[in-house]
């Protein structure tokens, strides 16, 4: 039997339009029907499909400009399906304060994967979040399960190529 998951790529295609079409139409005429309604697709999809913000905004009478500045306000929200893996670089403050930025404006560079994207490998995943419970010994990143600290940029490839399942 075939999973969600396994479908054919035109079949996933059709379906993925059908869920955030019919989602849209079933919560467009509600007040405050935004939320929920990007809540559904990305519980029945894994996320919101970049793609298809502008079905969503037509539904609402929004721009896709205003959908976007929704789904990118909400740190749950995802635009690109999940990986098995994650990577997570602690942007807080107290990280901030010992150095995140650099990781954070380098990650690109040294990983080749943009934030809240999938690597072309779709191995795993690059995220910000807002503090790991290390402060004291920032810059904090998560691999998976594992917190590290006092992360510099140029050690971060090789830390990332140990911490990563194959
Ligand atoms: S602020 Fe980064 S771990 Fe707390």
């Amino acid at each position: 039997m075939l999973s969600k998951h396994s479908l054919p790529v035109k079949a996933m295609k059709v379906s993925l339009e059908k869920t955030v079409e019919q989602t849209a139409a079933k919560h467009a005429a509600s007040q405050g029907g935004l939320l929920p309604c990007l809540h559904e697709i990305q519980s029945e999809l894994g996320y919101i499909p970049n793609t298809h913000l502008e079905n969503i905004a037509t539904a609402f009478s929004l721009s896709t400009a205003e959908v976007h500045g929704v789904v990118s306000f909400y740190h749950d929200f995802r635009t690109s399906p999940s990986a098995p893996q994650s990577i997570q670089i602690c942007c807080a403050e107290a990280c901030q304060a010992s150095g995140s930025r650099e990781l954070e404006a380098g990650v690109a560079d040294v990983l080749g994967v943009e934030f809240d994207e999938t690597h072309p490998t779709d191995n795993y995943r690059l995220e910000r979040v807002y503090c790991l419970g290390n402060c004291a010994c920032g810059p904090s990143v998560r691999i998976n399960d594992e917190v590290y600290g006092r992360v510099e940029l140029a050690s971060l490839p090789q830390l990332v190529t140990e911490a990563l399942q194959p």
